[in-house]
Parts: structure tokens; sequence; C-alpha cells
């Protein structure tokens, strides 16, 4: 595989040249769907832009350049992006110089990128997940042709992991450690539309984690679909325990956050790396998606309800106070009232710090689509609820205990209802609001918790 980063360094000269002859600073707005790998994407499209000469700026109305990058993993991610793009139309008339850019998971899908074609003749360049270092390009391209470019890969051809990326934080980042996903959950669409599973080698991630804690950051999130099964293919031997045991090591590093790991294969290892080095934080996020082992087989999950608790039982016994979070599917096709009861056993009996819960979205090309028993909407929302129920007075359950606790939290951002209090986390990824000052962000700041509600904390900072 080649490297491109000279081929992107030279359109993105051209396209800075032109703004510099123009004597604009031109504006750029990139909305986000999805998950923290399209999180990361953006980043490193804001990158690129931000090296052609673009700045960021708040709204739509102002932007000369709007990126929507995409996720399709349930159907709702899809609508609101052909929601939102219909209301660009508008926008697009007023100014035809506007630029409309559609990337991410969405466009892998030809259905998409057809239907785009047809009813979306405004939106200017459409990349799909794997050719991203290749939009300086295919930007430059509709400027001059002033005609929709459309360029989809159906593989990752060449690798150009060193973009530069747009942080936006700079105390945190997130770090890729491999790319798509082999699981196949067979309601999942993540693997048809981020190919397949490719780990970074390890010399290239802690050369890149080294120079963002020279830069700054003390907290990372070491990124995948699956980081449990980093390591395969790579020529030198290593796993993720391993990785994760020479991050712990870099200087100036406080925070080590790892993202999503499959239950399927948490090692002992791993288990171990997290209770023997302070700077791992102590909270997994750990999907369990259904409690019902019948369920499980369904969706390919490739563990048990028993093997589940098992994994829970010997973290906890390591690490005593780790946090878990989790995702669960209510409504795949065959789960009966007495599956939906297995999952609300499993949560009573974890006692999750927090969920994300989701309604079953049947997404065509994956197994599950093709099952005969998909349940109707009135049983899903019933079963929901009745997880909600079951989930929501724990959470804050776990919430309350955290009260008269003084813990070590890592100051974030002013928090988004109320400018007078900053918003941070403790290490297990609770978020807790506190009186202070934006000067105080990125910053380490030991906070005693007074007050909770469900889904955070409230503090105040101790001299
Ligand atoms: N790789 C990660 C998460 C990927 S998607 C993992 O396996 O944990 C994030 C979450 O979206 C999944 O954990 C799952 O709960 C949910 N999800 C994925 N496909 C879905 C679908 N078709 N319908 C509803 N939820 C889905
Ligand atoms: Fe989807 Fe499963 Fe892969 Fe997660 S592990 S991205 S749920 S296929
Ligand atoms: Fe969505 Fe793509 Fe992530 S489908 S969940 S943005 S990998």
């Amino acid at each position: 595989m080649q490297k491109e980063t000279s081929l992107t360094d030279n359109y993105i000269q051209k396209i800075y040249e032109k703004w510099c002859k123009a004597g604009k600073k031109p504006k750029l707005k990139c909305v986000t769907y999805g998950c923290q790998a399209n999180v990361h994407d953006s980043e490193k499209i804001c990158g690129l832009l931000y090296k052609m000469g673009y700045e960021a700026c708040e709204s739509e109305e102002e932007a000369d350049l709007i990126v929507y990058n995409t996720c399709c993993v349930r159907e709702n991610a899809e609508n609101r992006v052909f929601g939102n793009l219909g209301q660009l139309k508008k926008l697009k008339a007023e100014n035809k110089d506007l630029k409309i850019i559609l990337c991410g998971c969405m466009v892998q899908q030809d259905a998409i990128v057809e239907k785009i074609r047809k009813s979306y003749p405004f939106v200017d360049v459409i990349f799909g997940t794997f050719n991203l270092h290749r939009f300086p390009e295919l930007l430059y391209t509709n400027i001059e042709t002033n005609s929709q470019i459309i360029d989809i890969w159906q593989d990752a051809k060449e690798i150009a992991d060193d973009l530069p990326a747009m942080r936006q934080h700079k105390f945190k980042a997130s770090v890729n450690i491999m790319h798509g996903c082999d699981n196949f959950c067979s309601y999942c669409i993540v693997p048809y539309v981020r190919g397949r599973e490719r780990s970074r080698p390890p010399e290239a991630i802690i050369k890149e984690i080294e120079a963002l804690a020279a830069d700054g950051v003390v907290e990372v999130t070491l990124l995948g679909q699956n980081v449990n099964s980093y390591g395969k293919g790579l020529e030198s031997n290593i796993n993720f325990a391993d990785l994760i045991n020479k991050v712990a090591k870099i200087t100036g590093l406080k925070r080590i956050r790892f993202l999503t790991s499959h239950p399927k294969d948490f090692s002992d290892e791993l288990i171990a790396a997290i209770k023997n080095n302070s700077n791992i934080c102590k909270s997994v996020h750990l999907p369990l998606q259904s409690g019902s082992t019948a369920v499980l087989d369904r969706m390919n999950r490739k563990y048990t309800k028993e093997s589940y608790l098992a994994l829970v039982k010997s973290l906890r016994d390591a690490v005593s106070n780790i946090a878990i979070t989790t995702d669960i599917i209510t409504g795949f096709p065959y789960e009966t009232d007495e599956d939906n009861e297995e999952t609300i056993d499993v949560l009573k009996k974890v006692r999750f710090s927090g969920a994300f819960t989701f309604i079953y979205s049947k997404r065509s090309g994956t197994p599950a689509a093709a099952m005969d028993c998909q349940i109707d909407e009135e049983t899903t929302k019933r079963r929901f609820d009745k997880i909600l129920n079951a989930l929501n007075p724990i959470i804050y359950e776990i919430s309350q205990s955290h009260i008269g606790h003084t813990y070590e939290v890592l100051a974030e951002e002013p928090s988004k209802s109320d400018d007078t209090l900053i918003t941070g986390r403790l290490d297990d990824n609770s978020l807790v609001h506190f009186k202070g000052d934006t000067s105080l962000i990125g910053q380490f700041v030991t906070v005693k918790i007074t007050d909770c509600k469900t889904f955070y904390l409230i503090g105040e900072i101790i001299e």
C-alpha cells in the first residue's frame, strides 16, 4: 500500500492559493452524525480544510462549505441527514458558491448514492469512509468543473493515517488503533460500510500518542469497533493488553480510555492491565445488546448471558470500583417477553452506570433484515419502556452513591445550560457540573459531590 499524503498536499495548496487570491477567509461548518469513529474522521476532514484556509463557524447560514459526515447504523440516523439536506437546498439556492459535502458511512450504500444523485443534485462532493484522504482532490475537481463529484471506494486501497486532525479539545484526543470490523453481528451494517478489520502498527500509534502528549494532551481514547481483537494480521505479535500497557507508560498521559470492547474478546491480561495501571480509567463500555442467550445467538454475538455475567464478575473482582456501561437493543427478530425479562435480569445483576438503549432498526443487506419474525412497533415500545424503567433507578442509585465523596475531575467545557458552571468528568467517566470559570478547562481539579440527577453529578471545587 502506498501513502498518498504528498498528492493530497498538492491539492490542499491549490485550494489555499485560490482563497488567498480571492482575499477571503472561507468559513466551514461540519456536522457529524454517529459514533466516535466519525467524530474523529470529522476532526481529520476539518484538519484538511483548515490547511486549505478554512475556519470553523457556528451556523450553516454563514458557511462557505458545509460537511455532513453521516451514519447509517439505524434508520433514524439516515432520516435526519435527509431531513437536514432538504433544508440545505434553500441555502444553496440563495448562495450558489456554497459547497455541500456529504461523506461517511451512509454513502457507502449504493441505494443511498443513487437517491442523492437523483434527488439532491445540489450536493457538490460525495466520498466514503475509505478515501477521506482524497477529499482535497475531489473538492478541487468540483471547484474547477462545478459538477457533482462522487467517489466511493469499496475497500481501503491506501493507508493515510497521518492526516492532520483539528482536535475539538487541546487537552484530550482520540486515536484510531484499528479500522473496520469483522464480527458481522447479524443486525449491524458497520462491517459493510467500514470494511474488514485492520489494526494499525503499534509503532505508529505510540508515535502519534507521544506527539499528542508532548502537545499537552492528558487524556487519550483508543478507538476501534472492537479494540479487544487489536493486533490480528500485524507482523508483530501484539494484542490489545500489550498495546495499552505500552500506552500507559507514555509520559504525561493521565487518563487512557478505550472504545469499544466486545465481550467475547475481553482477556484476563486486559483486566490485569486496567488494574495495574493507575492512568487507565476504571470504566469499561461493554455492549450487552441482549441478556437472552437465544437472542445473542441470533445476533451472532458469540457469548452467552452466563459468560457475560462471568466477565463482569472477573472485572469487579479485580477492580471493585469499575464503572460498566452498555448498549442494549430492544425488538430484535424473534425476541419474546421472556427474552426481555432476561435482559432486565442482567441489568439488575450488573448494575450499569449508564446505557445507550436502542430500538432495533432493520438494515438492508444484514442477515437480521431477512429474518421472518420482525417484532411490531407496539410490542417493542412496551419492552423498551420496561427496560428504561428497570435501568434508570439503578443509574440514579449509582449517581447517588457518589454524594459526599471527593474526586479528581478533568474540567472539560462550560456547561451547555449554565455558563457559570463547568462540566468535567471523573475517572469513571461520570459527568459532573460545578461552579468555576473557563480558565480551569483542561486542568484537573478536586471536586466534592454534593448532589445528583440520574445522568449527572453536581459538585463543588475543594481548594
Ligand atoms: N462496535 C461497537 C458498536 C457499534 S454500533 C460494538 O459492537 O459495541 C453502536 C451500537 O449501535 C451497537 O452496540 C448496537 O447496540 C447499536 N446498533 C447497531 N446496529 C443496530 C441496529 N440495526 N438497530 C439498533 N441498534 C443498532
Ligand atoms: Fe457492529 Fe458487531 Fe462490529 Fe460492533 S462488533 S461494529 S455491533 S458488527
Ligand atoms: Fe454510524 Fe458508521 Fe459509526 S454507521 S455508528 S458512524 S461506524
